[in-house]
């Protein structure tokens, strides 16, 4: 079966072909990070006009790219949810539009469920139970899989997402926006052993995440405790390269500890309840990260888990996930018509 899915949510466009849910024939990504780089953020409406203008080129190329026709295509699925609604209502009208011309179904997808099913592509799905991790720019969550196409959640971030942290992070060491690539980047050029920086637990059973507070004391060690009136010390411009790499690299020690504590709590949880964790599905942004990678192969040998991470290009936002996952969503019989909304909010 094949399907062409659309991904619109933020601020990349992004157009992806995938067979059976594995076979990836063509994932086509417009970013738009040069948009709203002058702005340290994404500017919503500058994302849905842009939105816009790229949809049916990213299309056309997607097409060519993969090689087919439209006619050959069995279904389109969509991102209709969390997100921008500007940006989401762009991809769900002109999947819309491209199922009513083509008389095939419309499918729905979770963009936060699907960064889950992005270590599935080119494979097959993993054994269940698995216990999912999402950190992206908007969210920081975990789950509990007893099957791909229903993930229950089990924490999420109680203020900043990990990547909106990083992103923080990376203003405040003079990186530019979007940061977190670049914060890893100065990070292994760094010591992590140079600062300690607090890493967030909650209450002693919580499963939920904290970003905020690590954020906030890298503010304070970069530029020094503000004077009345919110006047800094100091900033970047004031440390020498070396030891914005050692705090790169402390502050990114501490945003993985945290999150793998909370894996570990995760784990701890289902198996409390009896459930036996076969694997462990990891997406979004920030599951590029290079600490957190290596991480999460030292917890997934510990454990004994299959570990699905994707590879760099399916761990940032892409429509080739949306796709993968809307084949399961088809075969568990969902279909979705011509009613179909964008919402801003995840339902999982
Ligand atoms: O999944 P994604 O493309 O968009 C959302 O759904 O939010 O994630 C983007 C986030 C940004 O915050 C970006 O700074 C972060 O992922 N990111 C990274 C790395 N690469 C991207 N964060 C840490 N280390 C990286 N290597
Ligand atoms: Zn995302």
């Amino acid at each position: 079966m094949r399907i062409l899915a659309v991904e619109s949510s933020c601020d990349e466009t992004a157009v992806a072909v995938v067979d059976d849910g594995r076979q990836v024939r063509a994932s086509i990504v417009a970013s738009q990070a040069r948009l709203h780089e002058e702005y340290g953020g994404v500017v919503p409406e500058i994302a849905s006009r842009a939105h816009v203008q790229r949809i049916i080129p990213t299309y056309r190329k997607a097409l060519a790219e993969a090689d087919i026709n439209p006619e050959s295509i069995d279904a389109v699925a969509v991102g209709n949810r969390p997100g921008l609604i500007g940006s989401l209502l762009v991809g769900v009208s002109f999947a819309k539009a491209l199922a009513w011309s083509l008389a095939i179904p419309v499918i729905a997808v979770d963009h936060v469920h699907a960064h889950l099913y992005a270590g599935c592509l080119e494979n097959h799905i993993p054994e269940m139970d698995a216990l999912g991790l999402v950190v992206s720019g908007g969210h920081t969550a975990t789950f509990h899989l007893q099957h791909i196409t229903e993930p229950i959640r089990l924490g999420s971030t109680i203020d900043d997402a990990v990547g909106e942290a990083y992103d923080k992070a990376a203003m405040i060491l003079g990186l530019g926006y979007p940061g977190g690539a670049r914060l890893d980047a100065l990070a292994t050029r760094g010591d992590p052993s140079t600062h300690s920086f607090p890493i967030s637990r909650l209450a002693p059973d919580s499963l939920d995440f904290s970003f905020s507070g690590l954020k906030t004391s890298l503010l304070y060690r970069v530029r020094g405790r503000p004077a009345p009136g919110g006047v800094f010390e100091r900033d970047f411009r004031d440390l020498p390269e070396h030891e914005r790499a050692n705090l790169a690299a402390s502050f990114q020690q501490a945003a993985v500890a945290a999150i793998i504590l909370k894996l570990q709590r995760a784990l701890a949880h289902m198996r409390s309840r009896g459930r036996t964790v076969r694997s462990l599905l990891v997406g979004g942004g920030v599951s590029a990260n290079s600490l957190l990678r290596s991480r999460l192969h030292d917890l997934a040998d510990a454990e004994g888990l299959d570990l699905r991470l994707p590879p760099q290009q399916y761990c940032v936002d892409n429509a080739a996930m949306i796709a993968g996952l809307a084949f399961h969503l088809y075969r568990a019989g969902q279909r979705d018509g011509m009613d179909l909304t964008a919402t801003p909010t995840t339902a999982c």
